[in-house]
């Protein structure tokens, strides 16, 4: 509550050291073979997924989650997996792989890949080795083998819809084995030791590549046990433990997501004590959201998170509305999915298994009010949210197509041949593009959005930026309201002096609502995506009106002194420590850039008299001409349109003398980014604060960085540049020489 605004998260916990990286992430689960197909065969690849991770960092993600793209005959869309240590060619080599990865990482993307342990395919060679081996034998061992189809009758059947039973029969073999999901893919035996070793030696060798995180698919049905249900054993955590102890001894920083589709309890298990998966999906939150907003009411997301435990500090949930599953039904009491499909899914073919088989636009009937509201609550929410791919332009799907394929469809980047995705001939893509006349790709594309800045795609942009600069989403405390009027769903997230309040109206008409927020009395909300400040808040309960599935965020602040408001007034520009200072010009430097641009631009002569609130700036060309760079730079604001400015910039390494005014950064060489992990303030944000005249900025802010004492060695890869605030106006007075001023030629 003490400070004015949230800062954004310091660099290097994007993409340097840091073990809870994934508490301020935003995923982005991406179909590989659906995204970019780069060699025209129809068929995304790696090579065109990264060709596509400047507009995923553009979007403002800081993870990718990738579909499975290991060799598979492709029968449950790579999760039937045949090698575990391959690529499927379509999708490219493990040296494309590699490619992939390292531009991801230059990028400050952190990569997820998925790590299938229950069961693979029935063409795997260890299930090829099982089935001839001798019954006993470590070979046979390797899946679960029965002679009759009686055994572990109380586990249910997941895909309802296509198997009658969990046991089918090997005619070589003479025997049954055991497999939870489709025939096709036996389930691993966790009771023998070889399995473990197995698949250890496949979790190194992909975290040797570099991989950040790995999703645990189907988690918990690892084990079996007579007379259970199959599913969250004791030997299943404890084989998640030896998991997680092989992997904190081996590597640093990397991440385990299960896919736990439980009740919270059984869900937050898989957190262990902070000694089994960082992440696990909160299924039963995302229906909940979905019936919130048809229901017009906030209980049942109330009621699941009542029932959810608290869960160790190094622990987060991973929060969705879709992916590229069916939108699972099975954590949801009877009359609620009941509910959900009559709501949802009044056609047959919308429906598969215990699900709903729709993306997210046309799940809302394609209503932008509905998306941003849903959006807002899971953004708000406590966890780290996780976008699908397509979701984010307001993609449509196909239920005619097999299985969830419907919602697999190519990425629509363009109105051109094939929605941009590929140049094959149309009949060869991987799967229909849609041509559905509401979501067809001539309208529904990256290109027309990006074009749009009144589209989805820009507004999920705006928010995600805007969420990315308080770490109270991803990492603090909720605290419910409870006004009278259960339409209105309202919650305060709190971390360090972040306070935020969130107010969403679930349903489609005006509401009122009184929040009593006597706590924080004599703080103001400001309204976060126009910098709005509304009245103080009193004794009285706080009334608020709040327009159709409306969503606000709030900052809470404490009033600004005189003297804050006094010391916002001139410009001091920060010390940027750099690799080279080329990098303060590319790749994640220019974020830092467009974060440190509005203070410029803000403090410049030329730039007074305008009386509009600036909410940020973008690059949108850098151009080199010589020994100046020509920045042209578009300026945001709360209610008037973008302006655009050019600037041409100058990097001065020779020492001599700059006038102060000049001085857009100061920039250091690399080494000094570990002194920094704490919680340097924004430029970008305090220059909006300097702009409206009022907010506050902790003295704390301007100090400048302590002396780095020994140079370390530069840094081999990105990231290469973090931010530190500087008492100076002059690289001169700074405690290290600077390596270079970058000073703006006006
Ligand atoms: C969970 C995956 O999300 C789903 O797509 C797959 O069919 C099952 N696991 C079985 O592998």
């Amino acid at each position: 509550m003490k400070r004015r605004f949230g800062a954004p998260l310091p660099r290097e916990r994007q993409t340097g050291k840091n073990p809870l990286w994934y508490k301020d992430a935003v995923i982005y689960e991406v179909r590989v073979r659906s995204f970019y197909d780069s060699n025209g065969d129809g068929i995304g690849d790696f090579r065109g997924l990264a060709g596509k991770l400047d507009y995923l960092q553009d979007l403002g993600v800081t993870a990718i989650w990738m579909l499975p793209f290991y060799p598979s005959p492709m029968r449950d869309d790579g999760y039937d997996i045949a090698d575990y240590t391959d690529i499927q060619p379509e999708c490219g080599t493990l040296a494309d792989f590699d490619f992939l990865l390292e531009e991801a990482h230059r990028r400050g993307l952190r990569v997820v890949t998925e790590l299938v342990l229950n069961h693979t395919s029935d063409r795997h060679p260890w299930f090829r080795r099982a089935r001839l081996a001798a019954p006993g034998s470590v070979e046979r061992d390797f899946y679960v083998w029965s002679d009759t189809p009686e055994r572990y009758r109380e586990a249910r059947i997941i895909f309802k819809d296509f198997e009658p039973s969990n046991w089918a029969w090997d005619a070589g073999a003479k025997a049954y084995y055991w497999h939870r999901f489709f025939a096709h893919q036996p389930d691993l035996n966790f009771a023998s030791p070889a399995v473990h070793e197995a698949l250890l030696g496949v979790v190194d060798f992909w975290l040797a590549k570099g991989v950040d995180g790995l999703r645990l698919d189907a988690v918990p049905y690892l084990f079996e046990a007579e007379g259970t249900n199959c599913e969250n054993l004791p030997a299943t955590h404890d084989f998640l433990r030896t998991l997680r102890a092989h992997i904190d001894s081996k590597f640093e920083d990397r991440m385990l997501l299960a896919e736990a589709n439980q009740w919270p309890e059984d869900a937050a298990a898989y957190f262990g004590t902070g000694d089994e998966c960082h992440m696990n999906f909160h299924f039963p939150i995302m229906p909940r959201m979905f019936m919130a907003i048809h229901m017009e009411d906030r209980f049942p997301l109330l009621d699941i998170l009542a029932q959810t435990p608290a869960i160790p500090d190094n622990c987060q949930w991973a929060l969705f509305l879709r992916n590229h599953d069916e939108l699972t039904l099975e954590m949801v009491t009877d009359e609620e999915r009941d509910y959900m499909y009559r709501a949802y899914a009044n056609d047959a073919e919308m429906r598969i298994n215990l699900g709903i088989r729709r993306r997210l636009a046309p799940l809302v009937g394609n209503d932008r009010r509905k998306m941003e509201l849903l959006y807002g609550l899971l953004l708000s929410l406590p966890g780290t949210p996780v976008l699908y791919y397509g979701d984010e332009i307001g993609m449509g799907d196909n239920i005619f197509l097999g299985d969830r394929n419907g919602v697999r469809t190519p990425m629509q980047w363009s109105a051109d041949r094939n929605a941009g995705f590929s140049r094959a001939n149309p009949q060869r893509l991987i799967l229909p593009i849609t041509i559905d006349p509401e979501y067809h790709y001539e309208a529904i594309n990256v290109e027309a959005q990006q074009n749009n800045p009144n589209s989805l795609l820009w507004w999920t942009k705006r928010i995600l930026a805007l969420r990315k600069q308080f770490q109270a989403f991803g990492r603090g405390t909720i605290e419910f309201l409870t006004p009278s009027n259960h339409r209105v769903l309202a919650f305060i997230r709190q971390y360090g002096d972040e306070t935020v309040l969130v107010v969403a109206n679930l349903s489609r008409f005006a509401q009122y609502v009184e929040l009593d927020l006597s706590k924080w009395k004599g703080t103001h909300p400001v309204e976060l995506t126009g910098y709005t400040e509304f009245p103080a808040i009193g004794e009285v309960p706080y009334l608020m009106t709040v327009g159709g599935h409306a969503f606000y965020w709030f900052s809470l602040e404490a009033p600004a002194s005189r003297e804050e408001i006094d010391s916002a007034a001139a410009y001091r520009p920060p010390v940027l420590d750099v690799a080279t200072w080329e990098s303060a010009l590319a790749g994640p430097g220019r974020s830092v850039l467009e974060e440190i641009l509005p203070g410029f631009v803000t403090s410049r002569r030329w730039f007074a008299g305008r009386d509009a609130r600036v909410v940020g700036a973008r690059i949108d060309a850098l151009v080199p001409l010589g020994a100046v760079h020509v920045l042209i730079a578009r300026v945001e604001y709360a209610d008037i349109e973008p302006e655009r400015f050019m600037l041409p910039l100058a990097v001065v390494t020779d020492g001599r003398a700059v006038a102060p005014a000049a001085v857009l950064a100061t920039l250091h060489g690399g080494g000094a980014m570990r002194r920094w992990s704490t919680r340097p303030k924004t430029w970008g944000r305090r220059a909006r604060c300097w702009r409206r005249g009022s907010r506050r900025v902790r003295p704390r802010a301007l100090l400048p960085a302590p002396p780095t004492g020994r140079p370390s060695r530069p840094r081999r890869s990105p990231p290469s540049i973090c931010r530190r605030p500087s008492r100076s106006t002059s690289a001169r007075t700074t405690a290290r020489p600077p390596c270079a001023t970058a000073i703006a030629i006006s």
